[in-house]
């Protein structure tokens, strides 16, 4: 590893730059090791949602499932299309990702076409039968799991491409593709996803539009409001909308898509969609740096805006806490020699490495002659790419292998994101459950994409208590409102934030909200007990 002081004489000496190595060593990045994808469901114990969350009342309007029912939901999807009281295979299907929500259905549909799952919600419409659409249950709020009965419809079984124009980047597929896959199959092509996010491997794209799902690269590419062109949707009484637009310019009427994008199943299931796709780029590079205070994370940015412009695809920042609660459950343990209490990661992506990699080093020349970053890595091959990035990726599972966390995903304007993170801190102190060795709470936990102003507050604990909730919420989201932040920025209300919508909505909008939902599902089958407020 070179010192500080020999990496600034390497830069200013403006070594020829065939690669970004006098930023530092090949060795200094070691090996991060991808954390396990999930852990086996047999091993933990997951108690019903209505059990660890009481107040939840079963809406009796709801029909309760008969063999009839699923008799003729064989006609439909076939006896193999189908999973029915068989607790051992329903299990990871009522069960959500954070193995914190648990619901008690005992069919799981998985149609094939989008003609089946119009006609299984016709079917259910008629009945009252409640439906949540499942893709690939990798949410974190709860939304994509019963609470009580309701049928699950996996769109699983959907995982077809449908069509790419390799002019214009535009891919047509079923809602049930899988992010990573969709991305690998345009990687071939000379193109890629516009999202990405840590749960690229098992997530949908379906299940990606219906959370608004934002991820790593939102500050580049734009979100899904903006690269979605066209969707196909089978609303709750069974009919299609068939709104595959490939156009990128369509000014008739009421753009009715846009409806459909973040609304997790409560109005429709996505079955089809039209999304714009990137060039891939040429020239990538990954930076990590160590910096002392969120002041300098805020100049980091703010100086990547100018200097790294239309090449930088992400600015993502951690703190220290952050960085010690991946080294808990995952070796070996450390990317950079010294610790600090913040780190940001910094990509840029364009199409000609030389004139990247010297808006690069220049920027990083400047950060450290500045005082901004004291030290820092650069990643030189696609290998130590993946594995700075599954450092970035890797606090969502660490985080997971605790016994409780509180998950909060908020955002605000930047200045005030670490603010947020110290005074949860102190009035969890104030109020008696951190701090001390015996204490409940154990960690609070502070990563988040700064480009977005959106902060992940995690408050890990050593059990779930009713009098740290109490603490936690509403504090955190008055203070959010306070603040003129959202109280989710990216994973959705499902059951964890739903009573908790008038934080960032007004009553007019929720009004509003309620009514478009009872118009598209007056019965009211679609994902219930979730989204919004119950009052
Ligand atoms: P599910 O979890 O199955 O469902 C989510 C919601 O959408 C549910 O309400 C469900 O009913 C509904 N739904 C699913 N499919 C459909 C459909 N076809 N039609 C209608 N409704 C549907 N989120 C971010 O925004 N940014 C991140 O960076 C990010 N990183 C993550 C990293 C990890 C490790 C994990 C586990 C999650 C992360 N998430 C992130 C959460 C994010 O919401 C999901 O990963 C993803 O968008 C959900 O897709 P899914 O297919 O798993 O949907
Ligand atoms: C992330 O940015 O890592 C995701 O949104 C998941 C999380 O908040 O843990
Ligand atoms: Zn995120």
């Amino acid at each position: 590893m070179l010192s500080i002081a020999s990496r600034l004489r390497l830069l200013s000496s403006r070594v020829a730059l065939t690669s970004i190595k006098p930023i530092v060593q090949k060795s200094a990045v070691r090996t991060v090791p991808v954390l396990c994808a999930r852990r086996p469901y047999a091993t933990r114990e997951v108690s019903y949602t209505v059990d660890k969350f009481p107040g939840y009342i079963r809406n009796e309007s709801f029909k309760k499932l008969t063999d009839q029912d699923v008799d003729y939901f064989k006609t439909i999807v076939g006896d193999n299309g189908l999973i029915y009281d068989n607790q051992d295979d329903l299990f990871a299907f009522n069960t959500d990702w954070m193995h914190k929500f648990r619901g008690k259905s005992q069919l799981v549909l998985k149609p094939k076409t989008t003609q089946q799952v119009s006609d299984i919600l016709k079917y259910c419409n008629q009945q009252k039968l409640a439906v949540v659409p499942q893709g690939g249950n990798t949410g974190l709020v709860g939304g994509s799991v019963p609470v009580f009965d309701e049928v699950v419809l996996s769109l699983q079984g959907m995982n077809k491409i449908r069509g790419f124009d390799n002019v214009s980047g535009i891919l047509t597929a079923d809602a049930g593709c899988v992010l990573e896959v969709l991305d690998n199959w345009l990687g071939e092509k000379g193109y890629m996803m516009p999202l990405d996010l840590g749960a690229k491997g098992s997530c949908h794209i379906g299940g990606n539009i219906a959370t608004n799902a934002g991820g790593l690269r939102l500050l580049r590419y734009g979100s899904l409001h903006g690269t979605v062109l066209g969707l196909e949707v089978v609303l709750p009484d069974g009919t299609i909308l068939d709104n595959m637009s490939t156009l990128r310019k369509d000014n008739t009427g009421y753009d009715l898509k846009q409806l459909f994008i973040g609304s997790e199943g409560t109005i429709g299931v996505i079955t089809g969609v039209s999304i714009l796709t990137p060039h891939r780029s040429k020239a990538v590079n990954v930076a990590l740096l160590g910096l002392n205070s969120f002041e300098d994370v805020q100049k980091a940015f703010k100086q990547s805006r100018v200097e790294l412009s239309e090449i930088l695809s992400a600015f993502e920042f951690w703190d220290a806490n952050a960085l010690e609660m991946f080294k808990k459950h995952a070796t070996p343990k450390d990317v950079m020699e010294k610790e600090y209490p913040f780190y940001i990661l910094i990509e840029t992506s364009g199409s000609n490495k030389d004139h990247d990699d010297e808006k690069l080093t220049n920027y990083l020349e400047n950060m450290m002659v500045d005082g901004v970053a004291e030290d820092g890595v650069v990643a030189q091959d696609e290998t130590q790419i993946r594995e700075l990035w599954s450092l970035r990726e890797g606090f969502t599972e660490a985080l997971g292998k605790e016994p409780a966390v509180y998950k909060y995903d908020i955002s605000m304007p930047v200045p005030k994101l670490y603010e947020c993170v110290e005074d949860m801190r102190q009035h969890l102190r104030d109020g008696g459950v951190f701090g001390q060795p015996d204490s409940p709470v154990t960690d609070v936990v502070a990563y988040g994409h700064v480009g977005d102003g959106n902060l992940h507050l995690n408050i890990a604990a050593s059990r779930l208590e009713s009098r740290v909730s109490a603490l936690i919420e509403p504090y955190l989201f008055e203070w959010v409102a306070n603040h003129q932040g959202s109280i989710s920025a990216e994973h959705g209300l499902g059951v964890a934030k739903n009573e908790f919508l008038g934080y960032s909505k007004s009553p007019v909008m929720i009004k509003m909200m309620k009514t478009m939902k009872n118009i598209l599902d007056p019965n009211g089958i679609m994902n219930p007990y979730k989204y919004l407020p119950s009052h």
